[in-house]
């Protein structure tokens, strides 16, 4: 919830007023229904009125697609000259973008249910169509796999609400809503019924036509195979409570992703369909989507941080070539401080990247910290990246050679709303600013999203 009060949105009155209205018993939230999803539905320019190739020279596929949290908009940003291309009007408070399969279009997702289908190829990158399918919502992927069991590049889109506690399948061009499936249902554990089953984070596949759907307080990993997307089939795998956040390991075959309840990663391969391991982390781990590298004794590893601990920890993916370490915490290295959000690396990086945002002092929520990749013990340097504001969130350009990093600044306060800080990943020297951002938070290179490179 924004801060009203010290915005000045609401006054002293108004706030009581609204704190006591907040303490009555909530009647209980709308339902959605497909009808009522189609009437917020607009195509503002249908497939056949889109370009057959890109209406610009621009290098599209090193754009980024840049949240600007407060304002509800997400800009791109040209990763080549730090242009901002266009900035365009989404969902309030966009949680996340991803790209589809061929990375023309980006898919957004706001806080608020809105989806919005974003085209490269045209002169301005433009919304080219959106739809509600929630109330709140904070996942969406398009669907990735082509090859023996078909083409499904750019083909359809889900969209992962927490209110209705449903998922929707959508048309991956139109955006047109055709399928709802609720994740009403029982714990893994103790098979008790919960109403309100939140979809945290899903994945397209790349080894099947396939959607890695996470279901948060029932603990359960959805495999839901889009084949058939009327009438889809789901294998129900048994996870771990609370499912949140996470990403591939290096070959995409598994799946990490944060128990936050219980403190573990849960690992699943996507390959042989089921759940690989549990590890147990550090207090409430949060990867984003990780971070993948080869540890100097321990080969390949994906990483995550932690919102409860001051630590980063690496677990071994690498089964067959390493097995002594695999789906182990191989690694674990002390940072500046709890309240960390987002970690990340690139195949061609020095290092691994980790941000403190969330923690309570507002010098460690502006610094950001590197790990030598050759000495993964300790972090080689930590610095303030800006003056006011929290640090929040890493992309790399698509070759691996530059890290953006967010300053999440204030709305409300002109000249320190926000900016991105570009740094040399191998000097670590920083090279530009974007400035005037509105409170930019993630950033999606278009490349890099569409491989899953991190
Ligand atoms: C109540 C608090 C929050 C909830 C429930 C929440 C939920 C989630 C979920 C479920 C995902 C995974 C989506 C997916 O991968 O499909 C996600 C990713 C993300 N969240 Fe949040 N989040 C919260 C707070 C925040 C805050 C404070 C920020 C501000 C920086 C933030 C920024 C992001 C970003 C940038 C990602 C994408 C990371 C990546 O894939 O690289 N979230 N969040």
């Amino acid at each position: 919830m924004p801060d009203w009060g010290k915005q000045g949105v609401l006054t002293q009155a108004q706030a009581e007023t609204m704190a006591k209205f907040l303490q009555q018993e909530p009647p209980a939230p709308p339902e959605m229904s497909l009808e009522q999803m189609k009437e917020t539905w607009k195509v503002t320019i249908a497939p056949e009125m889109r370009p057959t190739e890109p209406q610009h020279s621009r290098d599209w596929e090193d754009f980024f697609a840049v949240t600007l949290r407060d304002s509800g908009e997400v800009a791109i940003i040209d990763g080549d000259t730090y242009e901002v291309v266009n900035t365009v009007k989404t969902g309030y408070a966009v949680h996340i973008s991803r790209m589809s399969a061929t990375g023309r279009y980006v898919y957004v997702i706001g806080r608020d249910g809105r989806a919005s289908i974003i085209d490269l190829w045209l002169e301005k990158p433009e919304v080219v169509a959106e739809v509600k399918t929630c109330y709140d919502a904070r996942s969406i992927e398009g669907s990735k796999y082509k090859g023996p069991e078909g083409d499904f590049s750019d083909k359809y889109a889900i969209v992962g609400c927490y209110w209705p506690p449903h998922f929707v399948i959508l048309d991956g061009q139109t955006l047109e809503p055709f399928k709802i499936v609720s994740t009403r249902s029982y714990t893994y554990d103790t098979e008790e019924y919960h109403p309100e089953p939140r979809v945290a984070a899903i994945v397209a596949s790349h080894y099947k036509p396939e959607w890695i759907v996470n279901v948060k307080e029932t603990g359960q990993v959805w495999l839901v195979d889009y084949t058939d997307p009327i009438a889809p089939s789901i294998k129900m795998l048994e996870a771990e409570r609370f499912l949140h956040d996470g990403g591939w390991d290096a070959s995409r075959r598994y799946f990490l992703v944060a128990a936050n309840q219980a403190n573990k990663v849960a690992v699943v391969d996507a390959k042989e369909g089921k759940m690989a391991a549990l590890v147990e982390t550090d207090k409430i781990p949060h990867p984003g989507r990780g971070a993948n590298w080869i540890d100097p004794e321990f080969g390949p590893v994906w990483s995550t941080a932690h919102l409860g601990d001051a630590s980063l920890v690496a677990i071994g993916t690498d089964p067959e070539g390493h097995p002594d370490s695999a789906w182990k915490v191989v690694r674990n290295v002390p940072v500046l401080g709890g309240g960390s959000l987002f970690v990340k690396s690139h195949p061609n990086s020095p290092w691994i990247w980790v941000d403190h945002g969330l923690n309570p002092d507002e010098k460690v929520q502006r610094s950001v910290c590197v790990i030598a990749k050759a000495d993964p013990t300790k972090t080689e340097k930590c610095w303030e990246v800006a003056d006011y504001g929290r640090a929040v969130h890493f992309e790399y350009n698509r070759e691996g050679t530059e890290v953006w990093v967010s300053v999440w600044g204030r709305a409300d306060q002109p000249g320190k709303t926000g900016e991105i800080v570009v740094y040399d990943d191998k000097t670590l020297a920083e090279v530009a600013r974007i400035p005037n951002l509105v409170t930019p938070t993630g950033k999606f290179n278009v490349y890099n999203t569409v491989h899953d490179v991190y």
